[in-house]
């Protein structure tokens, strides 16, 4: 079979490599397509294929049009709102997810960023510890169980809410249930989102719940940038002169908010919280794996669009 690496953003090389590797010996052919600089491009690319591995790469109708062989699209990572899943299903396509694969290289990233903002960013002045302060996990899946044992080691107390995960077994994973999310809000002096966007999720937190924060508290979204409100989160960061807003996706009205708020909110230049050689590794191999296995045994333990 003929499989095609597309990351707009690449893999680190070893990652790569690893690819390479597990799918030649499987018999396949490997070939990429790296820091394509327009969509056209990677729809011009897929022809040949009959799978790709990608990251945030957007898969759309288009590009499954454009590929008339495709039989499995495999996101090295978790969340799936880049796939077009129903046209994906509609057209007989296969996709899958490697979850869980780049969830401490996000995890990691949370609690930087929690301590970045605490320190003033790194500039002179006195800062706050996190130890003592109180994180609410919105989500507790694989990367929100990971910052919240993170957090715990560093002293934190932490608190989670899940809508599929019920009270008592967060609980047992260790953290106190949220009654609901504006309870989380309310009671933590850092909220940490990992909800992924979905037609539910999108613009969900806005000025009522950022406004609901306890004095001082800081908002980090290493998720997605459209389960944020931005208007409602410019309105509260306007009236609440003590809340705080970083991010790992950069907002579209960032630019207003740097203006007004200057060194209250924070984004990285370009979304870097699955960007380690590890994370690259883990969720590159394991795409690259489930693809072999796939075309060998017909395996889909991992597809998200039955
Ligand atoms: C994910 O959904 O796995 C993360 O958001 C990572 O995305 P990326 O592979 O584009 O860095």
């Amino acid at each position: 079979m003929k499989i095609l690496v597309a990351t707009q953003k690449p893999f680190a090389a070893v990652a790569v490599e690893g690819i390479k590797k597990i799918l030649t010996e499987a018999g396949h052919s490997v070939d990429t397509l790296e820091k394509y600089a327009a969509q056209a491009d990677f729809v011009n690319a897929v022809a040949p294929y009959d799978a790709l591995i990608i990251r945030s790469d957007k898969v759309t109708d288009e590009v499954m049009a454009a590929a008339p062989n495709l039989k499995i699209v495999v996101r090295a990572g978790a969340g799936v709102d880049n796939v077009d899943l129903a046209a994906a299903k509609a057209r007989g396509i296969v996709v899958m997810n490697t979850p869980g694969q780049n969830a401490n290289a996000v995890a990691e990233l949370c609690i930087a960023m929690m301590i970045y903002m605490s320190r003033g960013q790194f500039t002179p002045g006195t800062g706050s510890e996190i130890m003592g302060k109180k994180l609410g996990v919105q989500a507790f899946g694989n990367v929100g169980r990971l910052v919240g044992k993170k957090a715990e080691a560093l002293g934190m107390q932490v608190m989670a809410v899940d809508p599929f995960i019920p009270a008592e077994k967060i609980a047992e994973m260790g953290a106190e249930p949220a009654a609901d999310v504006k309870h989380l809000y309310e009671s933590c002096d850092f909220v940490s989102v990992h909800i992924p966007a979905t037609p539910e999720t999108i613009k969900s937190i806005g000025y009522d719940l950022i406004t609901s924060m306890p004095k001082g508290a800081c908002l980090v979204n290493a998720a997605r940038k459209e389960v944020i409100d931005e208007e409602g989160l410019e309105k509260a960061l306007e009236e609440r002169q003590d809340l705080k807003y970083i991010t790992d996706l950069m907002p579209d009205n960032y630019e207003a908010l740097k203006e007004k708020f200057g060194s209250r909110v924070f984004a990285t230049p370009k979304k870097m919280g699955a960007q380690t050689s590890e994370a690259n590794i883990n969720a590159g191999l394991a795409a690259a794996r489930q693809i072999a296995d796939f075309f060998a045994t017909g395996n889909t333990r991992f597809q998200v669009n039955r």
